[in-house]
């Protein structure tokens, strides 16, 4: 048991299945938690996206190849409707999205992404709308998307934020939706529980997930359509691929 504040007390979890419950914090708690942990930054985002030729895989420009297989393979429809890119980086699967035919909005919140995704974007001569801001506090419409896609933002959210991204996310979509989603598997993690991140104020560079937690935080609202470990696919495919980390495909009930 650990104390973030004389009114928060977090209970840790001895079943590796379970993921702490924050739901009786208020507002002002959530963000007290915020502030205890070196996460959450946009600062630190810019910083990562400074040098553009470091040896990062997301740095390139193919797409997942799960979101690539989904699109081929008929999950959509073909009147593709409108997108959402969460946490796009630099654009990659974004502009994928929009030459397969999706209206696709963009954002992230490091201002150095969004530059980025600009140039990029531009060069593909696709249409993104990018918008920079914490998705937890840009506006977003409901119900208006039939595609809201996340690779690699999600692991990145912090704990007591976790209930709040999945519900930003269901109200995102529309009725019959889709929720693409890449995060990291146990091993591509940091391995940090949810009282360890409270205890060493970090998230150690991102929250590996169990197949369980997974299924527990998303099947109640989505009918997982797939979900399963990441390929890697051969270096001339085009696609990006890393067998550390989930793919998942869910869909909002109609
Ligand atoms: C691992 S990177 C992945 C980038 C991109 N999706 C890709 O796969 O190439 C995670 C991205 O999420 C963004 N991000 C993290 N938390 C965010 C938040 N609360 N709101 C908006 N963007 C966020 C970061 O700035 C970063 O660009």
């Amino acid at each position: 048991m650990f104390e973030n504040s004389s009114k928060m007390t977090l209970t840790t979890q001895d079943d590796a299945c379970s993921l702490q419950d924050f739901s009786s914090l208020s507002e002002a708690e959530l963000r007290a938690l915020d502030t205890s942990l070196q996460a959450q930054d946009s600062p630190r985002w810019d910083a990562f996206y400074q040098d553009r030729a470091k040896p990062i895989p997301f740095f390139g420009e193919q797409p997942d190849e799960s979101l690539a297989a989904w699109l081929d393979d008929g999950h959509f429809p073909v009147n593709r409707g409108r997108a959402l890119d969460l946490g796009c980086g630099n654009a990659r699967n974004a502009i994928h999205l929009a030459r397969s035919g999706f209206q696709v909005e963009a954002l992230d919140y490091s201002a150095q992404a969004i530059a980025w995704a600009r140039e990029r974007v531009a060069a593909s001569g696709t249409e993104v709308t990018l918008r920079q801001g914490d998705f937890f506090e840009l506006a977003l419409p409901e119900g208006a998307y039939d595609l809201v896609y996340d690779s690699g933002c999600f692991h990145h959210i912090a704990p007591h934020r976790r209930a709040g991204y999945v519900a930003r996310v269901l109200r995102a979509l529309k009725p019959g939706g889709h929720f693409g989603l890449c995060s990291f598997r146990p091993e591509g993690g940091s391995g940090f529980s949810d009282a360890e991140v409270y205890a060493r104020h970090s998230l150690g560079g991102g929250l590996g997930y169990s197949e369980a937690q997974l299924r527990a935080l998303w099947s109640p609202a989505l009918q997982l359509r797939e979900l399963r470990q990441m390929r890697k696919p051969a270096a001339d495919s085009g696609r990006f691929g890393e067998t550390f980390l989930w793919v998942m495909l869910g869909q909002k009930q109609a």
